[in-house]
């Protein structure tokens, strides 16, 4: 059995389906985004910011979902239906104030707080492929603040289970008949090419 960090990794996967009533308290939100401020930051400079939307359902919260697009490789799925929806959303953004770059701190900062939501049995998904210019003005966004990632967030109603690679080397993720979602990943063998 897997102990530890590798088995909060493990438990840490990309979850597009929710039970959309069970809300994520605020408190949960906050702690997650404390273990984001507590990640590393290129030359300390920490130019992100956060908006929470803890109200999946409220307008603002359907505003969001109607801004995202939601896993390409599935062409027959459009996304969460109403029912499985995010229950909360953590919008992740640039301070151009602070940087002009914002390199490596998203993905850090954005595992810490994916992370900090499997801790809590949480579970959520990073949205790059984001209406921006919509969603800027959903959220009212300042000139200074770049739209990054869009994190979805929710108690998880779907299984997600990690597989080998396939003989073929087709890494797209894709679901079987009981929507259970199948996330290959390459070997560790196949990862670690040299030892000197
Ligand atoms: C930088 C980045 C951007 C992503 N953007 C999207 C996205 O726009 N839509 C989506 O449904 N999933 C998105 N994902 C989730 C990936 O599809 C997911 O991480 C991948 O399929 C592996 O699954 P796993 O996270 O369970 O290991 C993104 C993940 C990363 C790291």
């Amino acid at each position: 059995m897997k102990t530890g960090i590798i088995d909060l990794i493990t438990k840490n996967r990309s979850y597009r389906r929710f039970f959309q009533d069970v809300e994520v308290p605020y408190d949960a939100l906050e702690s997650m985004i404390e273990a984001a401020r507590l990640s590393p930051s290129g030359a300390n400079r920490q130019p992100l910011k956060y908006i929470i939307c803890q109200d999946g359902k409220g307008k603002t919260g359907r505003e969001i979902f109607d801004c995202l697009v939601w896993a390409a490789y599935l062409k027959d799925w459009d996304g969460p239906v109403e029912g499985e929806r995010p229950a909360a959303y953590v919008v992740v953004l640039g301070d151009t104030a602070i940087a002009s770059n914002f390199g490596i701190d998203a993905g850090l900062s954005i595992q810490s707080l994916l992370l900090g939501a499997a801790e809590k049995s949480l579970g959520g998904c990073i949205i790059q492929s984001v209406k921006r210019d919509e969603l800027a003005k959903v959220l009212d966004v300042s000139a200074g603040l770049e739209i990054l990632y869009v994190i979805a967030l929710g108690k998880p109603v779907e299984r997600v289970v990690i597989e080998q690679l396939p003989a073929d080397g087709d890494f797209k993720y894709w679901r079987d008949e009981q929507h259970v979602h199948h996330v290959p990943k390459r070997a560790l063998k196949d990862l670690i090419i040299a030892e000197k």
